[in-house]
């Protein structure tokens, strides 16, 4: 008999103990012993649930109970998560989490006290919601050189893009959908600033590339500039606005790690990703392009890769060894402004022809864009592939020149 504890009975938590409960006979069965909720801590009050019984609100219930050897920790946060996830490693707990900024924090911290426990320290859930990625990535890929990762990887903003390009939804009412849904964090600043999607892609890329990755250290942009004038320039283009996470090994053993809003082709596998959905590509040196497609937030979805993890968890016999990085203590990643990369650039100026010349003299050769009831003074365009800090000097000499600079959003070829 395997028994558990779950820290947080919010969204994520009710739907590990709802699965459990819905599932148990095909969780029992997979795992070849029974498996028991024992005990869930949450600050709150639940008295009317039939499960009113298995609640506290002292950890030490948990950390000190020896017949639970797996703790679940969906409380989400940086503390007090980091401490108790600890905590149950060094008393031999194994533990399985959804949180990413615990993760992207303290990923290879946990994963070094897992291994001196000989215990396991497993987050699926924290990446993709319900779509297996981890896992994919340092077993079924293990063969792998992995030259790129790029996705979408937060529900709540592909939600809220969505809602606004195909209904005119504003963003205000699409955010509180989202919301209402248990898409959106505690915090919708974290999904809406990008800082959700750059945990995940910090996660993803430590993992691919074995070094840990440090969110400060990642260019993010979140999708609260996009108007729908740049959505409407996207369509005459031929692509859509999605916000993009990306991970790529350089030749000098760096990594390009970036988090951004992006034109991408309407061909393109990860444009017709919608909703709340979520869309990872891996290339693989050995498989090339393989994506992963499915719902990237949500109760169940999310509870379904926890209670797997659950399940793995309770088979092991010790540490698994491909589920690795180490912390270098450096910051392993490129300085943006070096990289190189394809702009759409919107401004307006009083002298529309002056400002279409000075475009071509600072960026080149540019593909000009129209869309319905483009005002006279409004210029569009997209550049060629230039390093990001000439795209930057060349959009202060505009500004310089009286050109206004309203929107600047990279585009990708995947
Ligand atoms: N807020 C996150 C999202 C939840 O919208 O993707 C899943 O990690």
């Amino acid at each position: 008999m395997a028994k558990i504890a779950v820290l947080g009975h919010g969204v994520v938590g009710s739907g590990v103990v709802e699965l459990c409960h819905k599932n148990h006979a095909g969780i029992v069965k997979k795992a070849g012993q029974e498996v028991e909720v024992k005990r869930i801590l949450d600050l709150r009050e639940f008295p009317d649930l039939p499960y009113a019984d298995k609640f506290t609100k002292n950890y030490d219930d948990i950390l000190n109970d020896d017949e639970i050897s797996v703790v679940v920790e969906v409380m989400g946060g940086l503390n007090p998560a980091y401490e108790y996830v600890k905590a149950a490693l060094n008393k031999k707990k194994s533990v399985v989490t959804s949180n990413k900024e615990l993760v992207a924090a303290k990923g290879a911290e946990l994963l070094a006290v897992a291994k001196e426990n000989n215990v396991n320290f497993f987050f699926e859930a924290s990446v993709g919601g319900g779509i297996p990625i981890i896992r994919p990535l340092h077993q079924c890929l293990a063969a792998n050189e992995i030259k790129e990762i790029a996705g979408i990887l937060n529900g709540t903003t592909n939600f809220i893009l969505t809602k606004m390009i195909r209904e005119q939804m504003s963003f205000e009412d699409a955010l509180k959908l989202a919301q209402q849904l248990g898409y959106a964090e505690r915090n919708p600043a974290a999904d809406v600033e990008g800082a959700d999607a750059c945990r995940k892609i910090c996660i993803l890329a430590s993992l691919a590339y074995g070094m840990h990755v440090y969110p400060e250290n990642v260019y993010t942009e979140g999708i609260t500039k996009i108007t729908l004038e740049d959505v409407a320039y996207a369509d005459s283009w031929g692509g859509v606005i999605k916000l993009i996470g990306r991970a790529k090994a350089l030749d000098d053993g760096k990594l390009l790690v970036m988090v951004h809003p992006a034109f991408i082709s309407s061909d393109s596998q990860l444009a017709g990703i919608d909703d709340v959905f979520n869309g990872i590509m891996v290339r693989g040196d050995a498989t090339g392009d393989v994506v992963f497609y499915g719902k990237g937030a949500g109760k169940l979805p999310t509870a379904s890769a926890v209670v797997a993890d659950v399940i793995d968890v309770i088979k092991a016999t010790k540490t698994n060894p491909t589920l690795t990085w180490v912390d270098t203590h450096e910051n392993v990643v490129v300085d943006h402004m070096q990289t190189s990369v394809a702009f759409y650039i919107r401004c307006v100026a009083a002298d529309g022809a002056f400002a279409e010349k000075l475009a071509e003299q600072c960026f080149g050769k540019v593909q000009m864009l129209s869309r319905p009831d483009m005002p006279r003074e409004e210029i569009a365009f997209v550049t060629p592939e230039l390093s990001e800090q000439k795209v930057y000097d060349s959009i202060q000499y505009l500004k310089e020149n009286n050109v206004d600079v309203l929107s600047a959003i990279r585009v990708l070829d995947y």
